[in-house]
């Protein structure tokens, strides 16, 4: 049986506020029995440098990618719940799960900080990333044929999604899955074509490459893999069996 994978609220950058001070969340939010409790979301520091991706991601990309795109779907997130105290009161993780019955704005920044909280630890400095571990290895030889079969056609679902959007590797209950998804949706939404925990992700919005590749997505893409951190993804997948 597939546990579902979830980042800790606390992961996110959830915060809860109440009129007593402001505390830092576990994985749950306050008891929404406290009618004056909200829920805000920060955006989280990066694990390394702006520049620590140079030569597959350049510093200047990282910035704006981090403090002003990934601030804008945090800040525009908590503007959507400001209104919803009873969907502030709720893990981020719940919200997607349930995302067709919600407001494009909370679907669109809400999908946002969760991918983008997810994708800057998917990432690491060249040669700090670690490699597969044996049994992702062993899955993936099993079910792609081989990692560079994997990768070719990982790399295929990420060039291949229409504008916007991202490329992910999955657990579902049938096993390791290769999908992609449009704007900011994710696997963990009821709307996704493939559900199923998250163990890889990569973001091939224009923001993600653009000054440094322009139109070439798939030049992105084949450096991007230098910076892949296995060792996160490791830990997911070990966490998602
Ligand atoms: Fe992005």
């Amino acid at each position: 049986m597939l546990r579902t994978l979830a980042i800790a609220t606390a992961a996110l950058g959830a915060v809860a506020c109440t009129s007593m001070g402001t505390t830092a969340l576990a994985s749950e939010p306050a008891a929404p029995a406290a009618s004056q409790t909200t829920v805000t979301y920060t955006l989280p520091d990066l694990p390394y440098g702006y520049d620590a991706l140079e030569g597959a991601v350049d510093a200047k990309t990282m910035e704006i990618h981090h403090g002003k795109h990934h601030a804008a779907y945090v800040n525009n997130l908590n503007a959507a719940l400001a209104s919803e105290p009873a969907l502030a009161a709720e893990p981020l993780e719940a919200l997607l799960a349930k995302i067709s019955t919600l407001s494009p704005a909370i679907r669109n920044n809400g999908g946002g900080h969760y991918n983008h909280s997810l994708f800057w630890k998917l990432m690491a400095p060249a040669g700090q990333g670690g490699t597969p571990s044996a049994e992702l290895a062993a899955d993936i030889d099993a079910t792609f044929g081989s990692m560079d079969a994997f990768k070719a056609e990982f790399n295929k679902a990420a060039t291949g999604q229409f504008g916007s959007g991202w490329a992910w590797l999955v657990v579902t209950d049938e096993g390791l899955k290769i999908t992609s998804t449009p704007n900011q949706d994710n696997p963990l939404m009821d709307v996704a074509a493939v559900k199923g925990a998250p163990v890889l992700a990569v973001d091939v919005w224009e923001h993600a490459y653009y000054l440094q590749y322009q139109n070439r997505r798939a030049d992105y893409l084949k450096s991007w893999w230098d910076v892949v951190n296995w060792n996160e993804v490791n830990s997911l997948y070990a966490d998602a069996k």
